[in-house]
């Protein structure tokens, strides 16, 4: 049986690099959450809120909010995107979360606190899930509980409100499909191939990345002949308690 996994605290953002988790521009008081992320990721100056985790070679831009998603692997994150947001209730008396007592901003605030109601606020289903492989364009928003398939692009400023196909590229508010990357055939084998799951590095310089169909028949050769390894890169999770933050 394998035992608990060991738990070491942390007391400065080098912590992390040294671990593979590239953060520029960021605190580890912004991690009130535990944060899972596979190594290497990276992550500008964006607000994470709520559990959230990061997939290998994937990276958010600056001033982008995650919050309470799940990111893949070889995900582009640009800046300003808003991924997984709360929403407030449409049909209550107010929109404002006084009602029912939600969010951080004015928990110890007296005011907010004796006019908060009985009823609770039921969210959205999330986590919000973004799959391996997607691109997501400046100023997107993505609303919490949609799952973004792998391969998929998400032009800037959309706002995404439904889950959005493999491979689909989706643009416009509320977000329509614009075109597929590729034919059906081609998107049948990527998913088939699930490339992402490989450790590619060995054959990495045989491959033409701009040629899709010629990329596709090298990895799946090298994967019947067993060429391939799984990919497994370290998976740590930051874990925040009381004022300190641990690693596992
Ligand atoms: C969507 C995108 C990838 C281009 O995809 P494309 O298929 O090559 O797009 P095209 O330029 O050929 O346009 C195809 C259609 O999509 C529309 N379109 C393109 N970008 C759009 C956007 N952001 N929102 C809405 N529609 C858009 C075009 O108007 C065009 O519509 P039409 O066929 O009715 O004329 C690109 O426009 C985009 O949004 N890139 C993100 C850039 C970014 O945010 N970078 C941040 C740094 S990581």
């Amino acid at each position: 049986m394998f035992g608990k996994p060991k738990k070491r605290k942390i007391t400065d953002i080098n912590d992390l690099k040294s671990l593979g988790l590239r953060l520029f521009h960021r605190h580890l008081a912004s991690f009130a959450h535990p944060f899972s992320f596979e190594s290497p990721a990276a992550i500008s100056n964006a607000v994470i809120q709520g559990k959230c985790s990061i997939g290998y070679l994937s990276s958010i831009r600056q001033g982008a909010t995650i919050a309470q998603t799940d990111i893949g692997r070889f995900c582009s994150i640009a800046p300003g995107a808003y991924l997984g947001g709360g929403e407030h209730p449409t049909d209550w008396l107010s929109t404002s979360s006084f009602q029912y007592g939600g969010g951080a901003i004015f928990s110890d605030c007296e005011e907010f606190n004796q006019l908060t109601g009985k009823k609770n606020f039921a969210q959205p289903k999330g986590p919000t899930r973004i799959e391996n492989d997607v691109w997501i364009g400046q100023g997107v928003t993505i609303s919490r509980g949609v799952t973004v398939g792998n391969g998929a692009i998400i032009a800037a400023k959309a706002a995404v409100i439904k889950d959005v196909a493999p491979y689909a590229i989706v643009g416009g508010v509320p977000a329509k499909l614009i075109r597929y990357r590729f034919d059906e055939s081609v998107i049948a084998e990527l998913l088939e191939l699930n490339w992402w799951q490989y450790d590619l590095s060995p054959i990495a310089p045989k491959i033409d990345y701009s040629n899709v169909q010629r990329a596709v028949e090298l990895i799946r050769t090298a994967r019947d002949n067993n060429k391939l390894q799984l990919l497994t890169p370290p998976r740590y999770t930051i874990v925040p308690s009381g004022n300190a933050h641990f690693i596992k």
